[in-house]
């Protein structure tokens, strides 16, 4: 199979679970080919969805939505004869709300031809509220290995057997994210003009023009300015090595610098599975969430202990 995963990834996560899923995709058949076309900053024409049996489209949940980036990729992908495409998001919590983001995105795209056999979101350290510990973020991380490869399984098979499973998406749950992700675009637009750099942290490396997909942040005259295309993904401030960007509102929700999961995946001194174990105050709303991807783990003979190493 020739497959294409369309990204968005603010802070990285979705590009890192993009890349679980070319793995996965290529352990399962030497023959899958996946091509993973990130969207930045640089004008790189998209490639073409024809060209490709199946497509898989990626982004971070915000606002119970998908962000403005991924709306205007769904807008500018051409008509197809009908072809088989999924949504895979990322998101800080595993609420069902998040089951509805893909809304405006499938109507759009079910009107050009695409046929959406799946959508299925996977829980990643939060890049904004607050920062997990160690314990929680290697948790997560193993888990969207288990999670990948288990999407990749289920993809192919329905691909062959030309099935689909569709999300349950309450009219209540549609009626509350839609307007919800419309306010948080519009006011992304506005508020990224409050972003701000503390000058006596910056070490002018540049690294938030690079990290910036919109093309948002300039220099005029030494200083950094932030323009009105800010769609909040936070990868500016999140990726900034000084920690020298202020977030405007949020500044108390920052979460600055990289969790680096491959490491904590490989530390054996970092305990396995937190949530369990020390499932108290915040950490008890994930215990349904990892109870839930335990049963879908155990009906497909996944072991999740095999994804540690
Ligand atoms: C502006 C903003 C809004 C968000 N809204 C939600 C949300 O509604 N639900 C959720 O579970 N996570 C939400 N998140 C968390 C992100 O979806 C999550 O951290 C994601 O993995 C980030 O992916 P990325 O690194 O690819 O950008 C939000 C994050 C940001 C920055």
């Amino acid at each position: 199979m020739k497959i294409i995963l369309y990204v968005f990834s603010g802070t990285g996560n979705t590009y890192q679970v993009s890349k679980l899923y070319q793995k996965y995709f290529s352990q399962l058949d030497n023959n899958n080919q996946v091509d993973i076309y990130r969207i930045s900053q640089e004008v790189v024409s998209i490639p073409n969805p024809n060209e490709y049996d199946l497509i898989g489209i990626g982004y971070p949940i915000h606002a119970f939505c998908a962000p403005e980036p991924i709306i205007r990729l769904c807008k500018e992908l051409p008509d197809v004869n009908i072809k088989k495409t999924f949504f895979f998001k990322t998101s800080g919590e595993g609420l069902h709300i998040n089951d509805c983001s893909s809304q405006k995105c499938l109507k759009i795209l079910t009107k050009k031809g695409y046929d959406v056999i799946m959508e299925r979101h996977i829980v990643m350290p939060y890049n904004m509220i607050y920062r997990h510990k160690d314990a929680m973020a290697k948790q997560m991380w193993i888990y969207a290995h288990a999670l990948a490869d288990l999407n990749c399984r289920e993809l192919t098979n329905l691909y062959q057997t030309n099935q689909r499973t569709r999300v349950k998406r309450s009219i209540l749950k549609r009626m509350l994210t839609n307007p919800i992700g419309f306010i948080e675009r519009k006011f992304a637009h506005l508020h990224g003009t409050c972003f701000k750099v503390d000058y006596k942290k910056c070490i002018k490396c540049g690294k938030c023009i690079k990290e910036c997909s919109q093309n948002n942040i300039t220099i005029e005259n030494g200083k950094y300015k932030f323009g009105h295309k800010c769609v909040l993904c936070m990868g500016c401030s999140f990726n900034c090595p000084a920690n020298a960007i202020h977030i405007g509102i949020f500044k108390f929700w920052k979460v600055n610098g990289s969790y680096h999961l491959n490491d904590l995946l490989k530390d054996e001194t970092i305990e396995f599975p937190f949530v369990f174990n020390h499932a108290k105050g915040v950490y008890r709303i994930y215990k349904k969430y990892y109870r839930e991807v335990n049963k879908q783990l155990e009906n497909a003979n996944i072991n999740i202990y095999d994804y540690i190493s």
